[in-house]
């Protein structure tokens, strides 16, 4: 192997992925297959979201229900699936209402959250009978007036911006000042007008943080959430009939990062739910979670159109890039780039002789796939597999952006 320039770390490979013929196989297909229909694409393991869901169905307490927050990912085929798997969907958009619908979920089992929501939205998604989680005082009243004029009885719940947030996760999405809830302090004022009004009273639910791998901190945070949600039905005094703690559940994309230990999230819950204050004794309990259910089971793949060398560097330039994997190119909130999980997937199982660039085809340095990892050497031609690409890959990137046109995806 050259040794300059020097290697950079790649991500972890989640576990599970495996070789044929010294190719990688994703969904029992090997990648040469998939990518026979046209490249760039993202593959979907069907096979990899069953067991998860059936691994976190284990580690879990089984009174704890499990929604899939749609945002990341909403193919159709795949969202079909999670209808099936999980036992309720969030949504963020009268658009992922009609996916939903399109899906056949049952919308009695969907929430919607999200800041801003339009009056157009929450008409149809109070006509729906979806849950609606309020993200103000206003967005309440507007809820509530909607909800009137159609002559419904909407099934509401409160967003509470926690007084404190996920620690180490990738995305805080509580404590300080947010655009998401209402402040903790004046959530029960507000749970008290609605209730009120007489509408379907939903509980409330509180979001404190995205991607987060530490089982300690996501422990904590499930704990304060429960203290939290225990407080303000006691300065309501009325048993909450829902909590949905949010989630948060982060997985590994980068070097060094460890799975979250979900036995130790799942034992530290199921002792809490062994001593739940009575004001929760009766709460449906959920948690939402995206990234954790999809996106190790998702892969990006894409070809080699050029291999060139630039003042002592090699870059391998694909025919993809930051339009459909903007989060592996490092400019989907990420404060230092650093390399996701990629491999030569018609060479996976080849060692590595060489450092090379892998590039997109976009005219911007920002377009970089992997920074000068070592790879098996790649030529026009082979494949590049872009691994944890199935949550916010095809739908968090700007496809239209220089007008390559989005990639297909496929659930295998
Ligand atoms: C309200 C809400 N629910 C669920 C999610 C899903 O997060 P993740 O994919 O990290 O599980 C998010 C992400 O931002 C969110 O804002």
């Amino acid at each position: 192997m050259t040794d300059s320039p020097s290697a950079k770390p790649l991500g972890p490979i989640p576990a599970g992925f495996e070789s044929r013929n010294g190719e990688l196989v994703i969904g029992g297909r090997t990648a040469s297959d998939l990518a026979a229909g046209g490249t760039p694409c993202f593959a979907y393991s069907r096979a990899m979201i069953d067991a998860r869901m059936a691994a976190l169905r284990a580690a879990m307490p089984g009174r704890l229900h499990i929604h899939y927050a749609i945002k990341a990912n909403p193919f159709a085929p795949l969202l079909a699936l999670m209808a099936e798997l999980a036992d309720g969907l969030d949504i963020a958009s009268a658009g992922e209402l009609a996916m939903v619908r399109a899906a056949g979920a049952d919308l009695a089992r969907v929430s919607f959250a999200g800041p801003g929501k339009r009056d157009a939205e929450l008409e149809t998604a109070i006509a729906a009978g979806v849950t609606v989680n309020v993200e103000s005082e206003g967005e309440a009243r507007r809820a509530l007036r909607i909800a009137e004029k159609l002559g419904v009885t909407p099934r509401l719940a409160i967003r509470v911006n926690p007084d404190f947030d996920l620690k180490g996760s990738g995305m805080k999405m509580g404590g300080g000042a947010r655009p998401f809830g209402v402040d903790a302090d004046r959530a029960a004022a507000l749970a008290r007008e609605v209730i009120a009004t007489g509408c379907a009273w939903r509980g409330f639910h509180i979001f404190a943080g995205s991607q987060a791998l530490d089982a300690e901190a996501v422990i904590a945070t499930q704990g304060a959430t429960l203290d939290l949600a225990d407080r303000l039905a006691r300065e309501l005094d009325v048993p909450l009939p829902g909590l949905n703690m949010g989630g948060g559940f982060g997985i590994p994309y980068f070097p060094g990062d460890a799975p979250l230990d979900i036995a130790r999230v799942g034992a530290a819950l199921a002792e809490r739910f062994g001593r739940l204050p009575d004001s929760l004794e009766d709460a449906e309990i959920a948690i939402e979670l995206g990234r954790y259910l999809v996106g190790e089971a998702g892969v990006y793949l894409t070809r080699i159109v050029d291999r060139k060398e630039s003042r002592g560097e090699t870059f391998l330039v694909t025919d993809g890039g930051l339009h459909h994997q903007l989060a592996a190119s490092g400019n989907f909130g990420a404060v230092v780039r650093r390399n996701y999980p990629l491999a030569i997937a018609s060479r996976f199982d080849a060692p590595p002789e060489e450092v090379a660039n892998v590039v997109g085809c976009l005219c911007t340095p920002l377009d970089r796939l992997a920074d000068r990892p070592a790879l098996p050497r790649a030529d026009v031609g082979d494949l590049v597999a872009v691994f944890c690409a199935g949550a916010y890959g095809a739908t968090a990137s700007p496809a239209a952006f220089l007008g390559h046109g989005p990639a297909t995806e496929m659930l295998v």
